[in-house]
């Protein structure tokens, strides 16, 4: 094997691994899979030793919420969509050497062990603290069983774990209004243990090693660490009150499991093991078939992939997923000590789609199994696509249009025109046989030596994660062979030059067969076609930049179209589909909130809910939804902080008749006390209106 550079001798390539509670999307590809596919094919054809891990992320709230919601076990949840993505992704040629699951039987083992081995070290505190709990369900609510408002954008409809609209990663407790997503019930405070890890700890190492050694990570990678760290890192609870997940293996631990971003990054460890033992078993198998002695060279030990210093260990993620990989997970194996750290983390921004957020609550996304429908045998459009627009250093829009006009404008027009056109004429005048090179021109001579540069040009590019920029060189190498034929113009030489013509289209050709190998990581099926139609098998980075790789006289097999065109009716339905959710969403979005549980007439009686008068009306300083009220409410006159300061101006509800619950606790609400809420209601838009009284009754008439 070949070395990867003079520090390694092979590297792990991980890609982030989806949650599998819904299919995946373009956003996935974009941002992960095609990226990393390219590369790991790229460095298999420079016959480096590498391994290509992926596989589902099978635990964590969303999956569980899912299951509940549809009536089914959270373990039916995963067999059903790890088995979907699975499947897209073996579709669209992304080449994992495993694609697992964290479901898996190794995958409990090597996440329990893990945890163990910190454990038995003493790497984690424990730490008694007081969590949201939802008294219905009996159950304490972490990350996405609650939502709330979030404390940094008020947004009132972020999780506990992270606000989807600033991005922010928060807590549960951080929320404000937090509300159980299982009930709907308001949450109320109760004591738990759980197991930390002291990120602080590591802060200095890791700001070494981040800030310092990995200068040359990508700027939205290094600049998101920084910020982190920056702000000084804070321990970080790894384990959860839930029942779907990995058991934390330790006593007094029961009812709890590992918090899935602990065990889901430990995935790519139990999946290397897993790659491992079946490769083994292969070549046994074919070893004891050949009554071969094991021959241990070729046997591979998980380890090396993961521990030894020789390795070089990259991880491919979306944005989101940054701290993750570059901070968490870091800290977890520095702490474990026997492992590696990763060299690079390459993460993309986000792709949008038409514009919006992809988001598969609202399906707004094109879901790659679809397209496999709708646009059947055209994964290589969509790569080139997604490549060519790949949100590398900042967020990007897909649109069905672009897809259309990359098609039509760059693949047809440039890519596949050039081979066509290449093939016809070989056709056409030399029966589909290679022809001779004859007495080279200068341009001849210079088209030659230009060739030769590519293929380093697309390296380059490749080996600092410049993905975009080295499809380009591809698609410029295909510019470089058109303007070749139309400068040559064989078509008018051939009647009095067919000498002149042999040389022109034995050029051509080997463009063609260069164009079929460096294209080979970004266009998999396309490379496999054009090598089938140039009859020949090479996939290997190093024969690519020569001029000699058809030899004269083999035969070609010509009558196959590299690309089509993409007719407007398939765009125009596509953008119909993204209408037909977009109206969808805004009908669910405009109907009412769901129903909540059940309650007795008893839990009903115990309100007290009266008439009342807002007698003065003033802003709480620095909020933007809080007013100061005073209200007569019949019993007394008592102060109400009350959340609707972007609906009311205060000076213009004095005298307002309102209903009013009188015996809710007192609360403290930015120093005021408030006693009692004032009953609002609320549409689907946000807006608020008092509930008012048909007659003008007294202050303090029961609501009953
Ligand atoms: O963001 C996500 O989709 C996570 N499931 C990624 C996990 S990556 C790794 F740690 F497994
Ligand atoms: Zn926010």
């Amino acid at each position: 094997m070949e070395q990867t550079s003079n520090k390694f001798k092979r590297t792990t390539v991980t890609s982030a691994l989806p949650y599998a509670n819904g299919p995946v999307h373009i956003g996935h590809l974009a941002g992960v899979y095609i990226p990393a596919d390219i590369y790991v094919r790229y460095l298999r054809m420079k016959g480096e030793d590498v391994v290509f891990i992926g596989g589902s992320d099978e635990h964590g709230v969303p999956i569980t919420i899912k299951a509940r919601n549809e009536g089914i076990s959270p373990q039916q949840v995963v067999d059903k969509y790890h088995n979907i993505i699975k499947k897209s992704f073996e579709e669209f040629g992304i080449s994992f050497d495993i694609y697992s699951r964290t479901s898996s039987k190794t995958h409990h083992e090597t996440a329990s062990e893990f945890f163990k081995t910190l454990y038995d070290k003493g790497e984690f505190i424990v730490k008694t603290s007081e969590q949201l709990y939802d008294e219905v369900e009996k159950q304490f609510l972490a990350d996405r069983y609650v939502t709330g408002t979030c404390p940094h954008c008020n947004n009132d409809k972020a999780y506990g774990d992270q606000c989807e609209k600033c991005g922010t990663s928060l807590n549960a407790t951080d929320l404000i209004n937090p509300r159980s997503a299982l009930s709907g019930n308001v949450p109320v405070m109760k004591e738990t243990k759980h197991w930390y890890l002291p990120l602080d700890k590591y802060e200095n190492r890791l700001k070494q090693w981040i800030l310092e050694e990995h200068k040359e990570w990508k700027p939205n990678v290094y600049g998101q660490c920084k910020s982190w760290i920056d702000q000084g890192l804070q321990p970080r609870a790894v384990t959860r009150d839930l029942y779907w997940g990995v058991k934390v293996p330790v006593e007094g631990a029961e009812g709890k499991v590992l918090y899935v971003w602990f065990d889901a990054p430990i995935g790519y460890i139990s999946a290397t093991k897993e790659w491992a033992e079946k490769k083994n078993s292969e070549f046994r198998r074919f070893d004891s078939a050949q009554h071969k002695s094991q021959n241990s060279e070729k046997y591979v030990n998980w380890e090396t992939y993961w521990k030894s210093k020789d390795t070089r260990l990259i991880h491919f993620i979306g944005k989101d997923n940054i701290v993750f990989h570059c901070i968490i997970f870091p800290a977890m194996l520095h702490a474990e000590g026997s492992y590696i750290l990763p060299d690079n983390v390459p993460a993309n921004e986000f792709l949008n789609l038409e514009g919006d957020k992809i988001s598969t609550s609202r399906n707004w996304a094109v879901w790659l199994h679809e397209y496999l429908i709708d646009f059947k045998g055209k994964q290589d459009v969509l790569r080139y696509v997604l490549t060519a627009n790949a949100p590398e250093t900042k967020d990007n829009d897909f649109t069905w249009k672009d897809f259309q006009t990359k098609n039509n404008s760059e693949l047809v027009a440039i890519l596949g025109n050039f081979v066509n056109r290449s093939l016809v004429l070989t056709q056409k005048y030399f029966d589909g046989k290679v022809p001779e090179l004859n007495d080279l021109t200068d341009t001849d001579k210079q088209t030659i030596a230009d060739i030769a540069v590519f293929p380093q040009k697309i390296a380059s590019a490749l080996d600092v994660f410049k993905f975009r920029e080295a499809l380009s060189e591809v698609m410029n190498l295909a510019r470089l062979g058109n303007k070749y034929l139309a400068d040559s113009e064989p078509w008018k030489l051939f009647a009095t030059n067919p000498e002149r013509v042999k040389t022109i289209l034995n050029i051509s050709l080997q463009i063609c067969a260069n164009l079929a190998i460096v294209m080979e990581p970004f266009l998999p099926f396309s490379s496999a076609t054009l090598k089938k139609m140039l009859q020949f098998d090479v996939n290997n980075w190093a024969a690519a930049g020569s001029s000699t790789i058809l030899a004269p006289g083999s035969k070609l097999n010509t009558g196959e179209m590299l690309f089509e065109k993409i007719e407007d009716d398939a765009i125009v339905a596509q953008v119909e589909k993204l209408n037909n959710t977009k109206e969808q969403n805004a009908m669910t979005e405009t109907s009412v909130a769901p129903a909540k549980p059940d309650i007795t007439y008893e839990d009903f009686a115990k309100l007290d809910i009266r008439t009342g008068t807002i007698l003065t009306a003033e802003r709480v300083p620095k909020t933007d939804k809080l007013l100061k009220l005073t209200v007569d409410t019949g019993i007394d006159q008592r102060t109400v902080v009350s959340g609707i300061a972007a609906n009311y101006d205060p000076e213009k509800i004095i005298g307002q008749k309102v209903t009013i619950l009188v015996n809710l606790q007192p609360k403290m609400l930015r120093g005021i006390q408030s006693q009692g809420m004032i009953l609002m209601a609320e549409n689907s838009k946000g807006e608020l209106c008092f509930v008012q009284q048909e007659k003008d009754f007294e202050n303090g008439a029961m609501v009953k």
